[in-house]
């Protein structure tokens, strides 16, 4: 789309280094990142920005008319967590330089390691944007708050009340495992959609689009580090916008999901269930057995291409009662230790270092008469890895 008719938000995030083991993205790291884009901004590749840290994520919020996929954005947001990376190894930060799997850029940021959410639109006279950025858990744990923003009138009273929502929304899922995506339109196919984005692992949300116009209404970051890199990395601690207001769900809808903290994949070594606990700024760090998951939600105004802002939308009373609740789901499902669904299944095991304790046993096993020849459909997970 030609320069100057639309605006581009860009938002790309990557754990470069943290302090306190995995706690939290020290402040220099920020400053060493906010100095590559002021320059940026100077000389009018980017318009605005505003740098932030989910937990132990570094972000980049961005804006500029260069369209999604622009090289000159990507190349930016690298060569800023570069000088960042170079910081935290001076101040010997934990796993400096941990999401950059490649030591050169090749024209796009994605497949490199960090994670991106982008989207472009002409602006609305007023345009409110929601920037959700998660620590400590994957893309797919936006699943469930997406289909109940845009697809759920219990959540979203717009659904029914609004002629603009009524038709409702079109959902992208992409196959992370395949490269493949679908679209689900709702409320038609909720079933259809439910039936894969309830593997959040398998099936990510990547884009909604509003079904009347096609407008875009919300995209998140898809990349998954375990299955870019074949090994564990760390988790794919993912970001998301979403457009709220005048036509698409009101930013009290878009946050209203994040009253319940639902169980997410990733925590401790990102092989467990926790809940996704809505904090605010001053509280965007992790702890307790390296958690519990947290998600931070930064509103915006975007205005001729600038972001006004932001406001930190979580740091509210109104998710202390969510809050409370984590913290007694996080208490409850700890004392599963290493047991499931605590921790997570085989399957996303098989990208943890767990296989590689499993191999030690595998020997130790001896054929047994148990009286049938069991009948499995599929080879992977640990069965597999001790037969
Ligand atoms: C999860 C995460 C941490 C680490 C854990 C062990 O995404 O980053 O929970 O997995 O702290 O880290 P290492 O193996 O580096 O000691
Ligand atoms: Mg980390
Ligand atoms: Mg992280």
């Amino acid at each position: 789309m030609s320069e100057g008719r639309t605006t581009t938000v860009s938002v790309i995030k990557a754990d470069i280094g943290s302090l306190a083991g995995h706690h939290r993205v020290h402040p220099d790291t920020i400053l060493a990142a906010s100095r590559v884009l002021a320059e940026a901004k100077r000389k009018g590749v980017i318009k605005s920005f505003y740098v932030t840290n989910a937990g132990d994520d570094l972000q980049l919020i961005m804006t500029h008319f260069k369209g999604v996929d622009n090289p000159e954005i990507h190349e930016l947001a690298w060569t800023a967590f570069r000088e960042a990376t170079k910081v935290a190894k001076d101040l010997g930060l934990y796993a400096a330089g941990q999401d950059l799997l490649s030591d050169a850029f090749s024209g796009n940021i994605r497949g490199l390691g960090p994670g991106v959410a982008e989207m472009e639109f002409v602006e609305r006279p007023s345009e409110p944007i929601v920037v959700f950025m998660a620590d400590k858990t994957e893309p797919g744990a936006f699943n469930l708050p997406l289909y109940k923003i845009f697809a759920d009138p219990f959540n979203t009273a717009g659904l029914v009340i609004d002629p603009r929502l009524h038709d409702g929304f079109i959902f992208e899922v992409l196959d992370v495992f395949e490269g493949k995506a679908v679209e689900l339109r709702t409320p038609e196919e909720v079933y259809d959609l439910l039936a894969l984005i309830g593997t959040p692992s398998r099936y990510v949300v990547k884009r909604v689009y509003r079904k009347s116009d096609r407008e875009i209404a919300a995209v998140v970051s898809s990349e998954r580090l375990s299955l870019i890199a074949g090994r564990y990395v760390g988790k794919d601690d993912p970001v998301m916008i979403v457009r709220a207001q005048s036509g698409f769900p009101a930013v009290g809808e878009v946050l209203e999901p994040f009253a319940f903290p639902h169980l997410v994949a990733g925590w401790m070594r990102g092989s467990h269930h926790g809940p996704l606990m809505p904090v605010g700024l001053k509280d965007s760090k992790v702890s307790r057995f390296d958690g519990p998951p947290r998600v931070i939600a930064l509103g915006f105004q975007v205005k001729n291409g600038e972001l006004i802002g932001p406001a930190d939308l979580f740091d509210d009373p109104a998710f202390d009662e969510a809050r409370r609740q984590a913290q007694m789901i996080a208490d409850y499902i700890r004392r599963h230790g290493p047991f499931m669904p605590h921790r997570l299944g085989p399957e996303e095991m098989e990208y943890t270092t767990l296989p590689e304790v499993l191999k030690r046993l595998k020997d130790r096993f001896k054929p047994v008469e148990m009286g049938y020849k069991p009948k499995v459909k599929h080879e992977s997970g640990e069965a597999a890895d001790v037969d």
